[in-house]
């Protein structure tokens, strides 16, 4: 099966003119200009299969957004080639625009001064839905997102959580088979961000709907994503399943413990690298592949009240992998 998504040496540079601070700078700058370029993604290719869910991640200024802007067609790229469901998306035909959708959370992309209803019925006919898929559509998801009544109430008058949900009605409505979030629970409280990420992963679900989504927060990506591509200065960094970078990246496991009583730190370290301990309990690493046998060996030697054993999260992987820790 041909891939929903191909990107292939996708390059996108920015020139931005330099300017000296103050009048005497921006007097100059009518005699001479002087530009920089920014390499915001620099070289980047992959493919995505129907019905993925994608973690885009990696630090401010990676160029997250601008790839995406790229795949759904608002920006020209530099170089390079991008097919999303056989279209080129910067040529901006109809019937691609009609097949994708690009949610950012940082915008507002309804009218703010109407109930959100009056944008939906504006997108309606943008997008030429029809009057009855329109309704079952809007049914749908109002009772999917909880939303009720809210579409009624003009925009500007709705908390953050709400407009967003409002927000991805608005973007769904065409029913688009690529979806682009880029940071769609940014600046949520956790219960809205919780509801927000069943939703997606019951409409990726239902729909077989192919997604890329951005976020920072790494809940977002292990909850929803399999896979994930980890950019940074415009580079893919990795490109795969979370659970095989996990593996890749950390070589170990950790231990908590608690004991009745105190324990010698000495017959500790035989076991593993002490991070931690104290008179009623510690923490220790120990070879991922050694984590059973451990185990054992602490319950043999110690009185062991409880034990836990966790695998570091994703966060705590990502920010390894980014402070070179
Ligand atoms: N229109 C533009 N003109 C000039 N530079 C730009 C433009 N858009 C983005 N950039 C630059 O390109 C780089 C990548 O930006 P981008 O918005 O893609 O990052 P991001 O990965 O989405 O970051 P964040 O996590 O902060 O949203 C940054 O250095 C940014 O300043
Ligand atoms: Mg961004």
């Amino acid at each position: 099966m041909s891939p929903v998504v191909s990107v292939k040496r996708l390059r996108k540079y920015f020139k931005v003119y330099k300017k000296e601070p103050g009048l005497l700078g921006s007097v100059k700058s009518l005699f001479s200009r002087d530009y920089s370029e920014i390499q915001a993604v620099n070289d980047i290719s992959f493919e995505i299969q129907k019905g993925e869910f994608v973690g885009f991640i990696g630090p401010n200024g990676a160029g997250k957004t601008t790839t995406l802007k790229c795949l759904s067609g608002l920006l020209y790229p530099t170089s390079g080639e991008v097919g999303v469901l056989g279209h080129t998306p910067w040529h901006r035909e109809r019937s691609f625009l009609k097949k994708i959708s690009l949610v950012m959370g940082q915008k507002n992309q309804l009218w703010w001064d109407l109930p959100a209803y009056d944008s939906f019925l504006l997108n309606k006919e943008i997008y030429e839905v029809d009057e009855q898929d329109f309704k079952n559509k809007i049914d749908e998801l109002i009772d999917l997102l909880s939303l009720g009544r809210v579409v009624n109430i003009p925009v500007r008058k709705l908390s953050l959580g709400q407009r967003m949900k409002c927000e991805l009605v608005s973007a769904l409505l065409h029913a688009p088979s690529v979806v682009f979030l880029d940071e769609p629970t940014i600046g949520l409280d956790v219960v809205m961000q919780r509801r927000l990420r069943i939703f997606f992963k019951e409409y990726n679900q239902k729909f077989g709907t192919t997604v890329i989504l951005t976020s920072h927060n790494m809940d977002d990506v292990k909850e929803l994503c399999k896979r994930v591509i980890i950019v940074d200065g415009g580079h893919i960094m990795y490109d795969g399943k979370i659970s095989d970078l996990i593996r890749e990246h950390v070589k170990y496991k950790t231990i908590s413990f608690v004991v009745s009583k105190k324990i010698d730190r000495a017959d500790l370290e035989k076991i593993g690298q002490v991070v931690s301990l104290n008179d009623t309990g510690g923490v220790i690493h120990v070879d991922r592949n050694d984590v059973a046998n451990a185990s054992a060996k602490l319950l043999k030697a110690f009185p062991v009240e409880d034990l836990d054993i966790a695998e570091m999260s994703l966060e705590g992987v990502i920010r390894q992998i980014f402070t070179n820790e």
